[in-house]
């Protein structure tokens, strides 16, 4: 049997899914180690392995093969946009993505200008402003405290995710539009769908078993 290899988002996410993965007897004991810099983790018994990725990469992982599975957030399969199967959701680490700016850049969404927007998620931003909106602005790529740009005069608004809003809330930032809900998802590469069909349609009706029934 080959190993089943899964891509997993680096922190909190990796976490949580090996918790949900043990609960269906899929362990990993080394992994469980907090103070090992170690990437790649193996379970020989089950053949599986698993490794520890930024999570901007782990859409790049599963296209190109390298891992069979990942677990990501939408935010990242969104704006990675890569070819693979999004399989299910796992209802971990939910959020929004958002238009948000101060009050007064309300007016700049519907006036139809040309508006600067500064954000993490330039194709998301793309998207939603060409797309949706049929708005053109200038998108402006930021790496972080996206929240700072309309402050000091970087750009009018700013996508970005909220989750308690805490962020916006302490600098003075309203959420202007939505623009999507957010969450954790498995990722399937194209062709281990079909070749390990079978080990990954089990892996994902127990896990979805397991999600099902948490309190
Ligand atoms: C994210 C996001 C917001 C914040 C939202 O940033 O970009 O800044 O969390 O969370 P809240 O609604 O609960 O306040 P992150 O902490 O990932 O850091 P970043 O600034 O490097 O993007």
């Amino acid at each position: 049997m080959r190993y089943l290899t899964f891509a997993l988002a680096k922190g909190r996410l990796a976490k949580k899914t090996m918790g949900y993965l043990e609960q269906i007897g899929i362990t990993c004991e080394e992994m469980k180690d907090p103070d090992s810099r170690k990437l790649i983790f193996v379970n020989e018994e089950l053949k599986f392995k698993f490794f520890l990725a930024k999570a901007t990469d782990v859409p790049t992982y599963v296209e190109y093969g390298a891992a069979d599975l990942g677990v990501v957030g939408k935010d990242t399969i969104m704006e990675e946009d890569r070819r693979m199967y999004e399989v299910f959701d796992l209802k971990l680490g939910k959020c929004r993505m958002c238009v948000a700016g101060p009050e007064k850049a309300r007016e700049h969404l519907t006036s139809g200008e040309i508006i600067r927007v500064a954000t993490k998620y330039p194709k998301i931003a793309k998207d939603y402003f060409y797309n949706k909106k049929h708005q053109t602005v200038e998108i402006i790529k930021l790496n972080g405290s996206i929240e700072l740009a309309p402050i000091v005069g970087l750009s009018e608004v700013i996508v970005d995710i909220v989750e308690t809003g805490s962020t916006l809330r302490e600098n003075g930032l309203v959420i202007l539009e939505e623009i999507c809900p957010l969450s954790a998802r498995m990722v399937v590469n194209e062709v281990s769908m079909k070749m390990e069909h079978e080990r990954i349609s089990s892996l994902v009706k127990n896990l979805k078993n397991v999600l099902d029934h948490r309190d």
